[in-house]
């Protein structure tokens, strides 16, 4: 199993390199912009393109393997997360910056087995930063080792969160809510770039020591969920519970501690999860 591993670590890097170029070569260009869940939450012909190309290249290579994908869960497949080897991926993490020129967007590759990600790949291809995991094996940046930062006190924090991609007033109201509460506590700063997956992995990178968010994706967390905990991070839930990838709950913080204090200042916002478990 360990060389099957690697094999398929290898084969995610190499993948989401090359669509790294796909969605670096549209960047600039100008772009067929759809809605999907409300007027903030996009998808272009490039987060299509690109899933499509990830879809086939690993049916090809691996086509016992199950895969879940932000844009054909969009387009309404159902997500069953079962312990078969999965690939949980996003073509591109950060559309809203993507279709605004905000360089913080990611190709995310993730492999989960028995429902726990074994591999990580996060390719930012507009500032060329390749976040790389294997379950056991710790993380990298362009071939570096990372590590998280010492912060365990929230006065001490950077801490990276997001508004999201719902303009629900009343849930905005809560997400305003806690980052008053979170900042007022006080903390360094906070943060919010535009990627899920780019956030955790700054925090893996030890450039921000926490990031926190309701509403995101399976997809937005599985592979930089694990480059932060290579990175020596922790994860878990909003209320501190342990992290579920289907809850589209996450906060994951350069230690225990920093998290635990963040999550015990937050009001739990509840949403649908993003599917079942098998
Ligand atoms: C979104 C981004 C954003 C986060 C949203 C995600 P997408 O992913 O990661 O930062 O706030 O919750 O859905 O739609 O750009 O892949």
């Amino acid at each position: 199993m360990a060389d099957e591993v690697d094999q398929m670590f290898e084969f995610a890097r190499d993948l989401a390199r090359k669509c790294g170029e796909m969605v670096k070569t549209a960047f600039d260009l100008p772009k067929n912009i759809e809605t999907k869940s409300s007027p903030s939450d996009f998808v272009t012909e490039t987060d299509q393109n690109v899933e499509k190309t990830i879809i086939q290249a690993i049916q090809t290579r691996f086509p016992d393997h199950e895969i879940i994908g932000e844009e054909t869960s969009a387009a309404g497949k159902e997500i069953i997360l079962t312990d078969k080897p999965t690939w949980v991926i996003d073509p591109v993490d950060g559309t809203t910056n993507f279709v605004s020129g905000f360089p913080y967007v990611a190709v995310c590759i993730g492999v989960m087995i028995k429902k726990n990600p074994v591999v990580g790949v996060v390719y930012n291809p507009i500032l060329d930063q390749m976040f790389t995991a294997v379950k056991g094996k710790g993380a990298t940046m362009n071939g570096k080792e990372i590590k998280v930062n010492q912060c365990k006190d929230m006065k001490d924090a950077l801490i990276l969160t997001e508004f999201g991609s719902s303009r629900s007033k009343d849930r905005i109201k809560v997400v305003t809510d806690n980052m008053c509460d979170v900042v007022l506590t006080p903390v360094r700063g906070i943060r919010a770039l535009g990627s899920a997956a780019c956030n955790i992995c700054a925090v893996a990178s030890g450039f921000a020591d926490l990031y926190y968010e309701t509403g995101m994706h399976i997809w937005d967390i599985c592979a930089a969920g694990l480059i932060l905990r290579e990175a020596g991070g922790f994860t878990c839930s909003t209320d501190g519970a342990e992290l579920d990838y289907l809850h589209r709950k996450f906060i994951g913080g350069c230690s225990s501690e920093l998290a635990l204090q963040v999550a015990a200042k937050l009001k739990q916002i509840d949403l649908p999860p993003d599917g079942t478990t098998q």
